[in-house]
């Protein structure tokens, strides 16, 4: 298991000190969550905050797109330091373009698909992808408890990625906790994003330590 902490929890006053505690604690990505008050109801960070990271950490870059026109900032995103971005299906009318489009710019290309959204609209476009995010929350806020149907989700998407013998990651975000991570885990779970479980815990290292031995 991957984990990908999301500094939408963190403390944004000290994100280089944020961005130390989540390499130091072992973890693998770096999750840039960015909303746009359109497709979601919250307004987030655009790439300046990713681009002031540049160069100051070794996590690979994982940009959570919950933006409408997706296609229009992958550039600016990947010139800031991506990389992977992750669009929504529900995002971009011309899915298969836009995920060209990441890859053109050097950066790997990932789908999210919101609760409501079925596995199945990704058959067609699956040997393309690095990535798949199922959201296990309704994007838009850190701290919402984990949807259960998710799991039924991830579990089917993995039988489609194991029949067809691709090599991409299944992440999973929202409302994972150390409680519950090893169920993620066993349906076929990949990356697991966490947020208020690792940044709202008295000590992060520990907490981490709390996912890893869950899945063990
Ligand atoms: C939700 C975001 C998530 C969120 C996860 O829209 O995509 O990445 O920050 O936070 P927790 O782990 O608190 O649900
Ligand atoms: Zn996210």
């Amino acid at each position: 298991m991957k984990l990908a902490p999301s500094i939408l929890s963190a403390d944004f006053g000290n994100l280089q000190d944020e961005v130390i505690k989540i390499e130091r604690s072992g973890c693998e990505y770096l999750h840039v969550d960015v909303m746009d008050g359109h497709f979601v109801p919250n307004l987030t960070i655009g790439p300046l905050v990713l681009e002031a990271l540049k160069g100051r950490t070794r996590l690979v870059k994982d940009v959570h797109l919950m933006i409408e026109h997706p296609e229009r900032y992958a550039e600016a995103f990947a010139k800031a330091g991506a990389d992977i971005i992750t669009v929504h299906q529900e995002a971009t009318v011309h899915l298969h373009r836009t995920i060209q489009l990441i890859k053109s710019l050097g950066v790997k290309a990932g789908v999210s698909l919101n609760p409501a959204t079925p596995v199945a609209v990704l058959e067609d476009i699956l040997p393309d992808l690095d990535l798949v995010l199922i959201m296990s929350v309704n994007p838009g806020f850190g701290g919402q408890a984990f949807i259960p149907q998710a799991l039924e989700k991830v579990a089917k998407l993995k039988s489609m990625v194991t029949a067809r013998g691709l090599n991409l990651e299944i992440e999973v975000d929202g409302g994972i906790k150390a409680d519950n991570v090893a169920e993620v885990v066993r349906a076929g779970a990949d990356v697991i994003v966490a947020g208020s479980a690792l940044f709202g815990a008295s000590d992060f290292e520990a907490e981490v330590q709390k996912f890893r031995t869950a899945v063990k």
